[in-house]
């Protein structure tokens, strides 16, 4: 089989090095790619948003599966527009992708059919925002309906701060017309867990749980950024926690789907919050997470393309989805300065160290070649990944194969999975 991907980030280079070890697969392609996907992919310089482009390839090279890694795309219709041509894709189409693409059209639906997630309004206007935010309770949280990379969400502590975030989302058009409309939630308190599922439209299947760190600096201070690390499994995602989840929000947000005429193929990630009254749906992603792909991949025992494939004929009820019964975690090296300014071309040291040995993985985010040699080429630069007996043991040996790279101005938090600590002796 031929399998093309379509992304250049940390998490299209585990999708990458997964489908590597699937026996059906003979050749892979990455548009456009990364250096370090060169290593398991043919990378094709094709940008994620050509969409004709890109089924023109697909065509030309008789690609048997394509797989969407990325949000813009989908979001963006490329897998309509694949379909229409009669190419095998993985993702959500335009119609479903929605769920990400509008935080406003995603908190109706769970409104609509009951799926626990905070309680919000929505407004396109801003006087009306701040009218209603006159007599709101504090903290609040100003969401921008589309997409903003992960930086559109505001956590505000006083109506002074929530005018100033109205402001910023609504009439300076920070996040373009992402800024256009926006959610406004009440603040939830709990501890984090992403939580991907496998779709076919109709039957969910779901990965092991992992926990992201968002912002930038040590004990979660700082500004938002993509991911700075995660780990899997949560011990706070209890097997009780799992079974009202797949009952009372997973399943029930396919089937809402599907009753909407929206089916949804591909990967749901749902991002929860474990509150005291129960777990509640902070936001949906039509993709899989990115650096959480990374825990959540190097632990998966099935082949890749099966799983794929069961999505997209409708089979997935057939598809036994196993993980191995050990740990991952994942720590982002990052340019300093990054989510804001930062420098990039220098040379990165280290890389081979991670030949050839098992557990252990560093999959390539912002990275470039230049004389044979890799550089630093974006804000987060590399993800290494290390497996263990159990969270305690992976995150040791995570750290420990951080120092096997160098470069300048490398930047990482220490403190990812510090939360397993607190977990206590269930681990
Ligand atoms: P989102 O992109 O909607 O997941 O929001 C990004 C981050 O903002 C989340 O990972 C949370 O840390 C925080 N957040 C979003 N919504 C809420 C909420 N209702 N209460 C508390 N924190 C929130
Ligand atoms: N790690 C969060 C995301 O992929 O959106």
């Amino acid at each position: 089989m031929k399998v093309l991907i379509v992304g250049s980030g940390g998490r299209e280079h585990a999708i990458a090095w997964k489908i590597s070890k699937s026996s059906k697969v003979d050749k892979i392609y990455c548009a456009p790619g990364n250096a370090g996907i060169e290593e398991v992919a043919e990378c094709v310089p094709i940008g994620a948003m050509e969409f004709e482009r890109l089924a023109d390839f697909a065509q030309e090279n008789k690609i048997d599966l394509t797989v969407i890694g990325m949000d813009d795309p989908l979001v963006g219709g490329i897998v309509d527009i694949f379909e229409a041509r009669g190419l095998r894709v993985f993702g959500p189409r335009k119609n479903a992708a929605v769920i990400e693409g509008s935080k406003a059209f995603s908190k109706d639906l769970m409104k609509k059919y009951n799926i626990p997630t905070a309680a919000y309004e929505t407004f396109d206007n801003a006087e009306e925002a701040v009218h209603y935010l006159e007599t709101a309770s504090y903290p609040i949280v100003l969401k921008a309906d589309g997409l903003a990379l992960g930086k559109g969400v505001l956590i505000c502590n006083s109506f002074e701060e929530a005018k100033e975030g109205v402001r910023t989302l609504m009439l300076d058009k920070q996040f373009g017309s992402a800024g256009d409309q926006i959610v406004i939630e009440e603040f939830l308190i709990g501890r984090e867990v992403s939580v991907l599922c496998f779709c076919d439209g109709k039957t969910i299947q779901t990965m092991t749980s992992a926990q992201d760190h968002k912002r930038a600096k040590d004990g979660d201070q700082g500004l938002n950024t993509g991911g700075m690390g995660t780990f899997s499994p949560s011990p706070f995602y209890t097997d009780e926690i799992d079974a009202f989840c797949k009952k009372y929000i997973y399943q029930s947000t396919i089937d809402a789907m599907r009753q909407e005429g929206r089916d949804f193929v591909g990967v749901l990630f749902v991002g929860l919050i474990l509150t005291k009254d129960g777990p509640k749906v902070l936001e949906y992603n039509a993709r899989f997470g990115d650096p959480e792909t990374q825990v959540v991949l190097t632990r998966m025992k099935n082949d890749i393309v099966d799983v794929f494939e069961a999505c997209v004929d409708g089979t997935l009820d057939a598809v036994d989805l196993q993980f191995e019964d050990n740990a991952a975690v994942c720590v982002v090296l990052a340019s300093g300065g990054y989510p804001e300014k930062y420098e990039k071309g220098f040379e990165i040291d280290g890389l081979e160290s991670f030949k050839d040995k098992q557990n252990y993985f560093v999959f390539h985010a912002g990275t470039a070649k230049k004389d044979k040699k890799f550089v630093t080429n974006g804000g987060r630069v590399l993800g290494v990944t290390a497996l263990g007996k159990d969270l305690k043991e992976a995150r040791a040996e995570a750290y420990r194969a951080t120092e096997w790279i160098s470069f300048e101005n490398k930047y990482m938090r220490h403190d990812i999975g510090k939360a397993i600590d607190e977990a206590g002796s269930d681990l």
